[in-house]
């Protein structure tokens, strides 16, 4: 049991998980180990899962798509990048400056060749033969010690394609000319990204296996080349799964190859469905687990719900993507700072990526003061990738739990989903502390520090999340609970029957045992 403990790294057990993952993790280390010597499920005792990239913590930086959508251009770009150097933000982690959709003109049939919209992206213009190159706007990111990501499809058509028809940035000219996606073109596009423009990051979008159905309207009427849809939105029983992991991975396999040493990030944008929130681990970085964030209270909660249980399947190197922040707009702007902080504080439990995407230049300075929280971001970016778990769930409130490196510290945050007032008891044992013994709790927002033995009574402001690192003496003196080091899980197998579209749930604070109820279970 111990060894465990010690070398997490070369031990790391498989894990089936049939149905439920809350009942896994329920399961103690004793039981984790209890395997048969002819149990093909048995621990290997080496680590077999995906490890490429660098993602060793979540990835943490600007995306241009909730802040300009297709109306991006090179100037708002730098001009984001010039204030995460300027604020201190770059400092504390944010070093990814990723450009989401809206940058092709077309691809160049006469050989494949993708072409910049040179009126936005004017460094693009580089005269020489091959036309357009992004590799002076990655050049001056890179002069500025930031990453450089930028967005494509893994099918032969971008989403704005589909859903930004209004936008003047569309990629323009023939049918041909306007397949700017992967398909057809994996090898070279890889290449161009990555070897010749200098990008370190991709983020892979879906639309084209999803949204140019043969026949329909928007193919008709926009003169796309319709392909039979291997994603069926709303329907994960006629979805291609296998054929929409296979995609992936022929593109992860282009990234290794390009990037042999592993410098790259790549990420999975298929919005939860294909049921990749069971495989993203095995292909890429990270993969989002839902629809796009919109800048409203319940997509938030929404999106924080298709990440939150799924502990399992995060670990360094490999992260759940509840989608981009949307702090800065909405119900999440400056006005709405209880928001802001519940928003930012969920994501960094989770180990969520934290991508700010906002206008940068323009946005209210508090809201920097949020997003720069060094304790909030010192929580998500925790070298031993434990993603939080709800240690206490309810539709009004919960309470999430994350194992800091040494195993001896933890975070907690207390979450008020809800438009009133919520009562929630922290129990050491929520945190797997020992019931008779301090613990002290620091309040990560305020900085304020608090000490209580057994269990502390709150109650939370209308959706006010609490965050507190907590030290105390552990339940456990020579054991773990596997809900203390899901990051160090690779789940082999996953049983689970029925894959699913969003799960959600509806539960409420039991009125008779209040937050107590359940704290047994995790
Ligand atoms: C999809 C993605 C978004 C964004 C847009 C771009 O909707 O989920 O994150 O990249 O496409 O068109």
């Amino acid at each position: 049991m111990n060894h465990l403990w010690h070398k997490p790294r070369e031990t790391k057990p498989w894990i089936v998980v049939c149905g439920s993952v809350a009942a896994a993790l329920s399961l103690t280390m004793t039981q984790v180990h209890a395997t048969s010597t002819d149990d093909p499920l048995a621990p290997a005792g080496r680590w077999e899962g995906n490890t490429s990239g660098s993602a060793s913590t979540p990835p943490m930086g600007w995306n241009s798509w909730n802040a300009f959508r297709t109306e991006v251009d090179e100037a708002k770009v730098m001009g984001a990048a010039q204030v995460l150097a300027d604020s201190g933000l770059a400092k504390l982690g944010y070093n990814h400056v990723i450009l989401d959709d809206g940058w092709w003109m077309k691809r160049r049939t006469s050989d494949g060749r993708l072409q910049i919209r040179t009126g936005i992206f004017p460094s693009a213009a580089t005269g020489g033969p091959d036309g357009t190159s992004f590799k002076p706007f990655t050049d001056k990111l890179h002069a500025m010690g930031f990453k450089a990501g930028i967005y494509t499809d893994v099918g032969r058509n971008a989403c704005s394609q589909a859903y930004d028809l209004h936008s003047p940035n569309l990629p323009q000219g023939t049918t041909a000319e306007r397949e700017v996606g992967l398909d057809g073109h994996v090898t070279q596009d890889i290449n161009l990204y990555f070897k010749e423009w200098g990008f370190d990051y991709l983020k892979i979008d879906a639309c084209g296996l999803a949204d140019f159905i043969p026949g329909s309207d928007l193919v008709k009427k926009q003169s796309y080349r319709g392909m039979a849809p291997l994603i069926e939105r709303g329907s994960i029983n006629r979805t291609d799964i296998g054929a929409v992991r296979a995609r992936y991975e022929t593109v992860a396999a282009a990234i290794k190859t390009a990037r042999p040493l592993g410098d790259y990030v790549m990420s999975i944008c298929a919005w939860g469905m294909a049921n990749v929130r069971s495989w993203g681990k095995d292909v890429g970085n990270l993969w989002r687990t839902s629809a796009d964030i919109t800048p409203s209270w319940t997509s938030m909660l929404h999106n924080f719900d298709s990440a939150a249980k799924r502990a399992l399947y995060a670990g360094p190197g490999h992260w759940n993507d509840p989608d981009i922040l949307h702090i800065g707009h909405g119900q999440f702007d400056a006005n709405n700072p209880v928001e802001v902080r519940s928003h930012f504080s969920l994501w960094a439990m989770i180990n969520a990526p934290l991508l700010i995407s906002y206008d940068l230049q323009h946005g209210p300075a508090s809201l920097l003061a949020v997003l720069g929280n060094a304790d909030v971001i010192r929580l998500n970016q925790d070298k031993a990738g434990h993603q939080g778990i709800v240690a206490y769930d309810s539709d009004d409130a919960q309470i999430i739990v994350k194992t800091l490196g040494d195993g001896q510290r933890k975070a907690v945050a207390l979450f008020n989903r809800g438009a009133a007032p919520a009562p929630v008891t922290l129990l050491a044992m929520h945190l797997k502390l020992a019931d008779g013994a301090p613990v002290t709790l620091r309040n990560l927002w305020t900085k304020e520090t608090l000490t209580f033995t057994g269990e502390k009574a709150f109650t939370l402001a209308p959706h006010e999340t609490l965050v507190f690192e907590a030290h105390g003496k552990r339940q456990l003196e020579h054991g773990v609970y596997l809900s203390e080091i899901p990051g160090a899980i690779n789940v082999a197998v996953d049983g689970t029957r029925q894959p699913q579209l969003d799960p959600t749930v509806h539960r409420m604070i039991d009125p008779w045992s209040s937050t107590r109820s359940g704290a047994r279970w995790t």
